[in-house]
């Protein structure tokens, strides 16, 4: 295995430009190359009367630039740094080939300042994702590094307006600048991770959108918040969610919306009592985030009222033969981790707390990208069955691949689809259900970027 590891960055430092057949779909011809570059931007997103903000971007706009595709399409991306430090972007929630899956140090080399990297992969789910950077991920998304993806697929509902919503959560200072104190500060790393104070959508404070009458609206949300866990209240407007983290559900009636970071929820809004406020709520005080706002010089709706007709969610394959990895998750504050393993030797909470900046532990282990937690067959049906031993909810993510959520807890709600991203909340016992058929290297971790980054993240190896 380790050396495959190193046969793969070797490969990834030779630009290619095959792209490995997709097992799945043919593929459409190949798209333009995307040029995207990170570098350094002042932008206002403080809203007006504010100062421009410092900000790292993707081709200086924040999001980043929208990256639209249809299902069996191959993305091809020219990334180049122009940052001071070396980046990668990661493809969040895509099934993608393991050499272009982003991971710094893991399934590629950074791509140092002045550099660039080709990624070149197919498409073969459709849907909502987004791309962001992966490596140092905790400060260069926290900078704005990151942008929406979308996969369009011959199944799609006919809507009115196709609506993507990215919201982020900032912590800024008085002058409207990154906070810096509060970057990397242990405090955080603990507990619930690095919370900003400033809610942005698509990079703006509160942006407005105009729609027809009586609109369908397909309404994408996106989280790229480091750590905040949001709600967001859809009133005054029929709410049906049809798919989350990209992968279509059973259809469902909502008013709110729960994203933790990294995940997606796309909901078919059809409007008709005039405009709307979407409000974000998890603090308990409503928080505008956007107005959909009605606008008669658009003309009518040509979609409302119709039935929503989705693709059916993947079904669950029979479990007989089931490969199962347990994973105790402990650390953080107020937790009950004493001693764990990190590099070799066994240190106290406090030696890896302060001489480490390492909190959080799978099975007594500190993750890094140098052990591999386990090794599985390739074609194997894996339940990795987790649970959440912290005070803390976390957002745990699986790179390549995407699960299903089972319980033996019959008062849970689980998701009637896939996901690739699951919010545990503490205490939790869950089984993330999937099938290893996509080989390489692949990260377990928590999406709250600060928990990743001190320890709360595996590597799967499939084989
Ligand atoms: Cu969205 Cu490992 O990340
Ligand atoms: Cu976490």
């Amino acid at each position: 295995m380790k050396r495959r590891h190193f046969l793969t960055l070797a490969a990834a430092g030779a630009t290619s430009s095959l792209v490995a057949p997709s097992p799945w779909t043919r593929l459409n011809a190949a798209t333009p190359m995307q040029q995207i570059t990170a570098g350094k931007t002042r932008l206002n997103i403080a809203g007006a009367g504010q100062p421009d903000t410092d900000l790292w971007l993707y081709n200086q706009s924040c999001p980043g630039p929208m990256l639209r595709y249809r299902k069996g399409d191959v993305l091809r991306a020219e990334v180049r740094n122009n940052l001071d430090m070396a980046t990668t972007i990661h493809w969040h929630g895509i099934r993608n080939l393991n050499e272009m899956d982003g991971v710094a140090n893991l399934t590629q080399a950074p791509i140092e300042p002045g550099e660039t990297f080709a990624y070149e992969f197919p498409l073969n789910d459709s849907g909502t994702y987004w791309y962001h950077a992966h490596n140092m991920g905790w400060e260069q998304v926290a900078r704005g590094l990151y942008g929406p993806l979308i996969i369009d697929d011959d199944q799609d509902p006919d809507v009115d307006h196709d609506l993507c919503l990215m919201v982020d959560d900032w912590r800024l200072d008085n002058d409207a600048q990154i906070d810096q104190a509060s970057m990397g500060g242990l405090h955080d790393w603990s507990h619930g991770g690095r919370l900003g104070n400033w809610l942005t959508v698509n990079g703006k404070s509160a942006p407005e959108f105009r729609v027809k009458d009586k609109a369908r609206i397909r309404l994408r949300l996106i989280s790229a918040a480091n750590a905040r866990i949001m709600t967001f209240q859809l009133t005054n407007a029929a709410a049906t969610l049809i798919a989350l983290d990209g992968a279509f559900c059973q259809p469902e009636q909502v008013t709110k919306i729960t994203l933790a970071p990294a995940q997606r929820a796309d909901v078919i809004l059809d409007m008709d009592r005039g405009s709307i406020e979407i409000a974000e709520i998890s603090t308990g005080e409503p928080y505008p985030a956007a107005t959909l706002l009605v606008d008669p010089a658009l003309g009518p709706s040509s979609h409302s009222k119709t039935p929503i007709n989705t693709p059916k969610p993947a079904a669950l394959p029979s479990l007989k033969q089931l490969r199962r990895i347990p994973i105790h998750m402990q650390g953080g504050a107020m937790g009950n981790l004493q001693t764990a393993m990190f590099e070799g030797a066994e240190l106290s909470l406090r030696e890896l707390a302060q001489k480490h900046k390492k909190l959080w532990a799978f099975n007594g282990q500190i993750g890094d990208y140098s052990t591999l937690f386990a090794e599985i067959d390739q074609n194997d049906l894996v339940s990795l069955d987790v649970y959440n031993d912290t005070a803390w909810r976390h957002a745990m993510h699986l790179h390549g691949h995407h699960f299903w959520v089972m319980s033996n807890d019959p008062t849970m709600a689980l998701p009637t689809g896939q996901r690739d991203t699951w919010l545990m909340q503490p205490r939790e016992r869950i089984s993330l259900v999937f099938k290893a058929d996509n080989p390489g290297l692949w990260l377990f971790h928590c999406h709250m970027l600060e928990h990743a980054a001190s320890g709360m993240g595996a590597v799967l190896a499939i084989d």
